[in-house]
């Protein structure tokens, strides 16, 4: 695998124009071919982020930091150029399918345009690359789903199609947040069936959710968010087996699988706090187990810890080695 990124993120923060800071200084880098999961509760930052990289944040939102996609600095870049990237370069699934599609237009004619309009393929033959892709992904009767408005379609057909119309233009990368929320466990599996495919065919892959359990079971890494700060980054198997930080815990034994439902499901106490009254030093802090003096007024800086991982907490070693 190459070892040079595709996408680096350094230190991105992001300010809405209400003032809310979605984003704190967030740092992150992805392979070409790798899957990493982003992860965190609602309201931690995970859409904002998907967002931020394809510039797409409301006007007025404030940007800092460098969001590098090759040698190209995304943040510099203008709105031309922003729309060479957007889909062809790098291609999102939004997490709220019904407003992102055009409501008048039927799904296919979305789907294939595009890349008519490119006149790089012609008509017949991008509908039946979009037929396959439908396929693949388990969609019954996929001829008439394309026929379709997309109000007529439920919530998990409409996420597939999105899906299909992403991958449609073979981009380098796919930021899929929370693509499978909407659907059940066969779809579930072959969602990720096809992600592994586009894995062995070098295309990264970014997938948001808030279920970690789900992330380890394809993800390569793991970016584990919680109120716009990342709380842990690296490879999956390292967080999973040995979590270096008291929230990835926390988010693993709240979240249930067969094994924990009996005996072992521990759910979190407390919510995240407003980004209004954020707590002083670590903001995990009114939640955490392991809270001490230091924590309640000292942020904990990022620890680079052995194995390229990193984990914001001022235990990070002693997490790791208990
Ligand atoms: N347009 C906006 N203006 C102001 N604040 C916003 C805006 N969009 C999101 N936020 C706030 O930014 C923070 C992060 O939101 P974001 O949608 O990125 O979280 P998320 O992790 O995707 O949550 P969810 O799991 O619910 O989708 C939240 O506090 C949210 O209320
Ligand atoms: S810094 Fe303190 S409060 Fe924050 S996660 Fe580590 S132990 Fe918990
Ligand atoms: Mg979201």
């Amino acid at each position: 695998m190459n070892s040079a990124p595709l996408l680096d993120v350094k230190d991105l923060t992001v300010v809405y124009p209400d003032g809310t800071r979605a984003l704190d200084k967030v740092s992150f880098s992805l392979l070409p071919g790798e899957i990493l999961g982003v992860i965190g509760e609602s309201g931690s930052g995970k859409s904002t982020l998907g967002l931020s990289i394809l510039k797409i944040l409301p006007e007025k939102s404030e940007m800092r930091g460098t969001v590098t996609y090759g040698e190209r600095s995304i943040l510099k870049m203008k709105e031309n150029e922003l729309r060479d990237i957007r889909g062809k370069e790098i291609g999102m699934v939004f997490q709220d399918t019904l407003s992102a599609f055009d409501p008048l237009v039927r799904i296919g004619r979305q789907i294939v345009e595009r890349s008519v309009g490119d006149s790089s393929i012609g008509y017949r033959e991008a509908s039946a690359k979009a037929l396959g892709i439908m396929q693949s992904l388990g969609v019954t009767y996929p001829e008439s789903r394309l026929r379709s408005f997309p109000h007529e379609l439920s919530g998990g057909l409409r996420q597939r199609s999105f899906i299909t119309m992403t991958m449609f233009q073979d981009p380098k990368i796919i930021i899929m947040d929370e693509p499978t929320t909407a659907l059940d466990v066969i779809a579930q599996i072959q969602l990720v069936d096809l992600i592994k495919t586009l894995r062995g065919k070098g295309m990264s892959i970014i997938f948001i959710t808030h279920d970690i359990v789900l992330a380890s079971t394809f993800c390569d890494k793991l970016l584990i968010l919680y109120s716009g700060r990342v709380m842990e980054f690296g490879r999956t198997s390292q967080l999973i087996d040995a979590p270096a930080n008291p929230y990835t815990e926390g988010l693993i034994s709240a979240t249930p699988t067969l094994s924990n439902l009996d005996s072992g499901l521990r759910p979190m106490k407390g919510v995240l706090p407003s980004h209004k009254s954020m707590p002083a030093g670590c903001r995990f802090w009114p939640r955490c187990l392991y809270v001490q003096e230091i924590c309640r007024s000292e942020e904990p800086p990022m620890t680079t810890l052995p194995g390229d991982r990193v984990s914001a907490c001022h235990f990070a070693q002693k997490v790791l080695n208990r």
